[in-house]
């Protein structure tokens, strides 16, 4: 019986996590959910944005589904106050996750509920492989009155796994996106794809990002792999989520060493501007679940069931508001699981 972990967190992150829960459990009628506490939700109950117990749980389970965290309540800039998001970036790193795969999968019926021209996006299909437990989100970090510091550092052994991940999941090439005319961690970045290239029978080529920021939205169906650093990872990803119409379309998939449980969450914050509302767009959370059946539970035809169920939906009409329509998180949870 597989057991999942959810950590609704804040914001909307409770409004598309309950309508997932659903999904998951017609699929999986056996499977065990165990709620927990994070975040902001989290801090104002115990003080942390994640505490031992949770992530004890998150440990012993099979996969953790995860929504979002954060929100104005909880911002700060005093070091010494707890944020929700050490919660997310803490759970990251305890569990192992180097690897963030977040696919671009432009669905055709949404090909004009993107702002790109849809000759630009027609046949885009790619996947930000994002490392995700190194760089400049980790590194050492100071602050006093008047200056402050974040520390970027990455190891071979770190870029090598990442890379790793990257070429066995190409199909056509990998795009290895760094900074190398500027920054250190970008040369050994470049060298150390390099490297690994060697052993693959995939090409490979090299992009600064800032040019990758622009060929994103130029030529996006270029693109097979793009692998990146964390914060050129988190960046890219937003970006790329206009290609498929909304943010709030894009899953993600957090894999550590094989047979560690994963955490499956949409790219997508608490959005708290929205929160509360019930216009959340719960497609991204339920293409997440898509993602935890498929790497988490190894359950290949109820992943691609969820999927085949979002674009079908959708080439029904479904249109949430982010995507230009009026449809509430409710009324799109309806027409996905009646397309299951
Ligand atoms: P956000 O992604 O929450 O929102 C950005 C914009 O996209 C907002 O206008 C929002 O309304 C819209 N949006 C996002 N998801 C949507 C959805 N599912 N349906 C419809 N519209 C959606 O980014 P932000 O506003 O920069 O951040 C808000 C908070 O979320 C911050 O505290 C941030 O740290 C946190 N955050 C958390 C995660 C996470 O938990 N994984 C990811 C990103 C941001
Ligand atoms: C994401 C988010 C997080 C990140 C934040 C909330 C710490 O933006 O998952 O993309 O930067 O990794
Ligand atoms: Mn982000």
């Amino acid at each position: 019986m597989p057991r999942i972990v959810t950590l609704p967190g804040d914001g909307i992150g409770p409004e598309v996590l309950a309508p997932a829960v659903d999904l998951l459990r017609r699929l999986v009628p056996a499977v065990e959910v165990e709620e927990h506490v994070f975040g902001g939700a989290s801090i104002d109950a115990h003080g942390t944005a994640l505490t031992d117990d949770v992530l004890a749980a998150c440990r012993g389970a099979d996969a953790v589904l995860l929504a979002a965290v954060g929100g104005p309540k909880w911002d700060t800039t005093d070091p010494s106050k707890p944020r929700p998001e050490q919660g997310l970036l803490g759970l990251r790193k305890e569990l192992g996750l180097f690897a963030n795969l977040r696919p671009v999968r432009p669905i055709p019926a949404l090909y004009d509920a993107s702002p790109l021209k849809r000759e630009r996006i027609e046949g885009t299909d790619l996947l930000v492989v994002r490392e995700l437990t190194g760089g400049i989100y980790f590194g050492a970090k100071t602050r006093t009155e008047t200056t402050a510091s974040d520390l970027c550092a990455y190891s071979t052994q770190e870029i090598t796994r990442i890379a790793e991940v990257a070429f066995r999941a190409a199909r056509r090439k990998v795009t290895s996106v760094d900074k190398a005319n500027v920054l250190e961690t970008s040369r050994l970045w470049r060298a150390t794809v390099t490297a690994v290239a060697a052993g693959h029978d995939v090409p490979l080529d090299h992009l600064l990002v800032d040019n990758a920021a622009m060929q994103l939205v130029a030529n996006p169906a270029d693109f097979d792999v793009i692998v990146t650093e964390n914060m050129f990872g988190d960046i890219l990803s937003d970006e790329a989520a206009m290609i498929t119409g909304s943010i709030g379309m894009l899953p993600s998939a957090s894999l550590g060493a094989d047979g560690d449980p994963g955490v499956f969450e949409p790219v997508h914050g608490s959005a708290p501007d929205i929160a509360g509302t019930g216009a959340a767009n719960p497609l991204a959370m339920f293409l997440s679940t898509a993602l935890l059946l498929r790497h988490g539970l190894s359950l290949e035809t109820e992943a691609a069931a969820v999927e085949s169920a979002v674009d079908a939906a959708l080439r029904d009409g479904l249109r949430t508001r982010d995507l230009g329509g009026t449809a509430s998180t409710a009324e799109a949870t309806r027409a996905v699981l009646a397309h299951l």
